[in-house]
C-alpha cells in the first residue's frame, strides 16, 4: 500500500485557500532522503549529489537540496540561471547537456560550472567559445545493450547503442589528450545508461564499468580522473508492489567497486558524483486532483481536475502512477475506472480500468510519487493552464512555493502581436 502524506482534512483545509489542481511537496521526506544518501556515500570524501533540475526546476526545492550539501545538474541556460540565482557557485553546478548551444557552454564557464561534454566535437565548439575550462568532464557511451546484475542472472536494462548521448571508448581517449594539451588540469567521466531502475545493482554495475575505463583511460593517456558521475536512473517504485531501493546498500555496492577496481590503480582520490532526481525528489510529491465528473458509455470514466499539462508521464509514455481517494484508503477497490483529465487527447487518463473505490464528485484524489518529472514536463495544450506548487513544512504548515499561471501568462507572449 502507497499512504499519501497527507490526510484528506489536511487537504480539505489547504484547498480552502489554493483550490486543487496543485503539487504539493514533502519538506520532512525529502530532507530525511537527501541525508540518507548523503550517509549512504560518506565513505567518499569528495561525493556530492547534483540535483539534476529538470525534475524539479522549483526554487524553494532546490534550496532545500542545497541546504542539504547537494549541488545542481543543469541541461539548459534557464536552469543554470536558475541555479545561478539561487547562489549555487563554482564547483556546485554540472553542465550535463546535449546539442548545446555554444553560448551556453560559455554561460555554464562564466558561472563555474562543470562542463560534461556530450561529444569530441563539443571540444572545438567550447574552445571557440569561450576557451577549455581547467576542469572537465566527459560523457561515456558503450552502445550496445547495458546489462545489469540481478539476483544471479542478468536482466537486459537499457539500450545505449539507440541512445544519442556521449562517446565511444576510443573518442574519449582522444577527447582526455586533446583536453590535456588544451590546457585542463582536472578531468571526469559521466554516464547515465539505464533509466528508473529499481534494482540495487545498478549503480555497483554502472561503477565497475566506469572505474575500470578510469583505469583504462590512465594507462592510454596518463589522465588520472578527479571525479566519476553516475548521473541519475536510480529509480523509485511506482507500483505498490515494487520494492523500494535501498540507498545504503547501493553507496555499499559502489564503494565495493572503488576498493576493487579504482584503490589498486593508484586513483583513491576519486570523487564520485551522482546527479539524481527521481529518486530525491518523485515520492515526495504528490499532484492532489478533484473528481468533478463521472460519466457512463462503454467504461466508466471519472473526470478530474488535473490534466495531462499538470502531469504528462502516463499520457506520454503510459507511466503507472498511483492514486489513492483520500478518506476512502481503507473502503474495497471494486470499482473499475479510467481517471482522466480534460485535453482533447484521449491518452489525458491518469490511470486505465485502475480498480479504486467507489469515486463520488468532489472526492480528492492523491496521485503519487509526482515530485520528479512532474510539474516540471507540462505544457499548455488546449490552453490550458500549469497548477501551483504547495510545499508541505517540517513543522506542517503550507506554503506556496510557485503560484499557478493565469490567463495573463498564457497570453503574455502575444502582447503585441493581437494586430499583427
Ligand atoms: C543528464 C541527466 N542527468 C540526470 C538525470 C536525472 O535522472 P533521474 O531523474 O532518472 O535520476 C537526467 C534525466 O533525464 C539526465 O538527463
Amino acid at each position: 500500500m502507497k499512504k499519501p502524506f497527507v490526510t484528506k482534512d489536511q487537504i480539505e483545509s489547504i484547498a480552502k485557500q489554493y483550490p486543487t489542481p496543485f503539487h504539493i511537496y514533502d519538506e520532512a521526506g525529502i530532507r530525511r532522503n537527501a541525508r540518507a544518501m548523503r550517509d549512504a556515500f560518506s565513505w567518499n570524501p569528495g561525493f556530492k549529489e547534483f540535483f539534476a533540475v529538470k525534475a524539479t526546476p522549483t526554487p524553494a526545492i532546490l534550496r532545500i537540496l542545497k541546504e542539504e550539501g547537494c549541488g545542481t545538474d543543469c541541461s539548459s541556460l534557464t536552469e543554470l540561471m536558475m541555479s545561478e540565482r539561487l547562489g549555487f557557485s563554482t564547483g556546485e553546478i554540472m553542465f550535463s547537456s546535449n546539442d548545446t548551444p555554444p553560448e551556453e557552454f560559455a554561460y555554464a564557464k562564466k558561472l563555474g560550472a562543470i562542463i560534461n561534454l556530450d561529444d569530441i566535437t563539443h571540444i572545438d565548439v567550447l574552445k571557440d567559445a569561450c576557451g577549455i575550462p581547467e576542469t572537465i568532464c566527459c560523457r561515456f557511451n558503450p552502445g550496445g545493450v547495458f546489462e545489469i546484475a540481478d539476483t544471479g542472472a542478468y536482466s537486459v536494462m537499457d539500450t545505449p547503442g539507440d541512445a544519442k548521448y556521449g562517446m565511444t571508448k576510443e573518442q574519449l581517449f582522444e577527447a582526455y589528450t586533446r583536453l590535456k594539451d588544451l590546457g585542463a588540469k582536472r578531468f571526469g567521466l559521466h554516464a547515465f545508461l539505464a533509466s528508473n531502475t529499481v534494482n540495487n545493482a545498478y549503480y555497483p554495475t554502472l561503477a565497475g564499468i566506469l572505474f575500470s575505463l578510469a583505469v583504462e583511460i590512465k594507462e592510454k593517456t596518463g589522465v588520472s580522473l578527479s571525479f566519476i558521475n553516475l548521473s541519475g536512473g536510480v529509480g523509485v517504485p511506482y507500483k505498490p508492489d515494487q520494492e523500494p531501493n535501498d540507498i545504503a546498500a547501493i553507496g555499499q555496492g559502489v564503494k565495493e567497486e572503488f576498493e576493487k577496481i579504482l584503490v589498486p590503480a593508484g586513483l583513491s582520490d576519486v570523487s564520485i558524483y551522482t546527479e539524481l532526481g527521481r529518486f530525491m525528489l518523485a515520492p515526495y510529491g504528490h499532484l492532489v486532483t478533484k473528481a468533478v465528473h463521472e460519466k457512463h458509455i462503454y467504461k466508466e470514466y471519472i473526470g478530474v481536475d488535473a490534466c495531462a499539462v499538470n502531469l504528462m508521464r502516463p499520457a506520454m509514455y503510459g507511466a503507472y502512477h498511483h492514486i489513492t481517494v483520500l478518506g476512502k484508503e481503507n473502503e474495497p477497490c471494486d470499482h473499475k475506472y479510467d481517471v482522466t483529465g480534460s485535453l482533447c487527447e484521449n491518452n489525458d487518463k491518469f490511470a486505465i480500468d485502475r480498480m479504486l473505490p467507489k469515486i463520488d464528485k468532489g472526492d480528492y484524489l492523491v496521485i503519487h510519487d509526482t515530485g520528479a518529472h512532474g510539474f516540471a514536463m507540462g505544457y499548455n495544450y488546449n490552453g490550458r493552464l500549469k497548477s501551483a506548487e504547495l510545499l508541505l513544512c517540517e513543522d506542517g504548515s503550507v506554503k506556496e512555493i510557485r503560484r499557478a499561471e493565469t490567463p495573463e501568462d498564457y497570453f503574455a507572449t502575444l502582447e503585441g502581436y493581437w494586430e499583427a
